[in-house]
């Protein structure tokens, strides 16, 4: 694979932004070939800013409630995102539903993660839907984003067990986990040119396989 500039990307978060530290860590470490232009926040004070902050990393407030309308705060987005040259957009635990105006003006340049196994559950609160309903394997899943909500093509998953006993705090951190290593790495595929969106299919040019071709079972077979 050829040498690819380092993407320029956006992030939107609107809270905590540990999937925003898992994205500057893996450009830390090399693994990811990226340049966190801006950091977006639509909520005041929301922690993953001062994360971006510590960095160096130019960070913006835009509070969605200062905005007559959807559009009217995407369009802002839109302004602030280009004003810094972004390629990508991650969103990153960015809680406000994009209309179509923002993704028509970055089609298939956005991202979003989500703690579940797409299209099980999409929406709030994914990892007490996947307890509620008995599921035995929940996950994450990275996704361009769409007007549909949860909707767009999917990049990447990651499966996890749920474990006896699982309440919805242990459950999100065991997914939480995997959300680290999955978003940084679909944002590596993209900078490297690898994903090609089909319809809602993701092709991943020159894609590593699975080593075996190995079932998960939740219970195991035999104990
Ligand atoms: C994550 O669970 C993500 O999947 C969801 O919101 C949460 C954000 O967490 N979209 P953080 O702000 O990245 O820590």
């Amino acid at each position: 694979m050829e040498n690819r500039a380092p993407v320029r990307l956006g992030i939107l978060i609107s809270g905590r932004g540990s999937n925003l530290q898992s994205i500057i860590d893996a450009i830390e470490r090399r693994e990811l070939s990226a340049e966190i232009k801006i950091v977006i926040s639509n909520r005041p004070g929301a922690a993953g800013l001062a994360r971006a902050e510590a960095k160096g990393i130019p960070v913006r407030t835009i509070d969605h409630r200062r905005y007559q309308s959807r559009e009217d705060f995407d369009r802002a987005l839109i302004q602030a995102l280009r004003a810094h040259e972004v390629e990508l957009v991650a969103c990153a635990g960015f809680m406000r539903i994009l209309s179509p105006l923002m993704i028509e003006a970055f089609p298939n340049r956005i991202m979003n993660i989500h703690p579940s196994l797409l299209p099980a559950f999409p929406g709030l609160n994914a990892q007490q839907s996947a307890l509620d309903h008995g599921a035995r394997f929940a996950g994450c899943s990275v996704f361009f984003v769409t007007a549909g909500t949860d909707d767009g093509p999917i990049i990447a998953q990651a499966v996890v067990p749920v474990m006896p006993g699982d309440d919805e705090a242990s459950l999100s951190e065991r997914i939480l986990d995997q959300e680290h290593r999955i978003y940084p790495y679909a944002i590596s595929l993209f900078q490297q040119g690898r994903l090609v969106v089909e319809g809602r299919r993701v092709i991943i040019l020159d894609a590593p396989r699975l080593k075996d071709l190995n079932a998960m079972l939740n219970p195991p077979l035999r104990s």
